[in-house]
């Protein structure tokens, strides 16, 4: 029997990352970050020079770079070799993820990466496309999402807290360019899945998503 999955798709910002950090801490599952994977062949590209609509050469680093998920306290992201978990939450880096992300090979070069999260006892996977494309027999699907004006505030006080300079407008300005080219792509768009539950959480406390989720899931 194939490992139980539950997927958590949405735009940047709306809170997936710590919503499923959480529940898969709760229920002792494995946790999918797939943004982190297509940041991290963003940083590579970016390292490399490779123009970022260079389908061919940006499929090739994507077959053969050496990603390692180091989960301690705090986890660490290791890239052929080198740390790159503070690159991994720069602006930059989340844009040039979102340009190659429209390319349908890159996609395809990285499905199984993905696949390959799935472990007993169960996996939480973060994403766009988790309950449509990657694991679309997932038995639990959520579609999470907030106002991009909600997700701009957290996102800058994310980055306050971080001690990075932010900008608040201009954040909202990204927000809402990311959106439109993660839903617009033809390769698996930013759409919720038909069999998905949605949560705005614009108003929601983290607590309250969290109960609401593991309810979801145990109904
Ligand atoms: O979730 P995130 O902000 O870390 O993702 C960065 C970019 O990666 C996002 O703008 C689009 C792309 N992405 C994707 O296309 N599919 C996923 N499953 C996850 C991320």
């Amino acid at each position: 029997m194939l490992p139980a999955v539950l997927t958590i798709d949405g735009p940047s910002g709306a809170g997936k990352g710590t919503i499923s950090r959480l529940v898969a801490k709760k229920l002792g599952w494995h946790y999918l970050d797939s943004g982190s994977i297509y940041r991290a062949l963003a940083i590579a590209v970016l390292q490399k020079a490779i123009d970022v609509t260079d389908e061919a050469s940006i499929v090739e680093v994507a077959r053969t770079m050496e990603l390692t998920f180091v989960c301690a306290d705090e986890l660490t992201v290791i890239l052929d070799g080198s740390d790159i978990t503070r690159q991994l939450s720069l602006e930059t880096t989340g844009n040039t993820a979102s340009m190659i992300a429209v390319l349908p090979a890159v996609r395809a070069a990285l499905l199984k990466k993905q696949q390959d999260f799935r472990l007993m006892p169960g996996l939480v996977a973060d994403g766009r496309d988790m309950g449509t494309v990657v694991f679309p027999d997932a038995p639990h699907k959520i579609f999470l999402t907030a106002s991009a004006e909600k997700r701009a505030e957290r996102r800058y006080k994310q980055l306050i807290e971080k001690g990075v300079d932010a900008n608040l407008s201009r954040l909202l300005l990204d927000i809402q360019e990311r959106d439109r080219r993660d839903s617009e792509r033809a390769a698996a768009p930013l759409v919720m899945a038909a069999d998905a539950v949605f949560l705005d959480t614009s108003e929601m406390p983290v607590e309250i998503v969290v109960a609401e989720v593991l309810h979801i899931i145990n109904n």
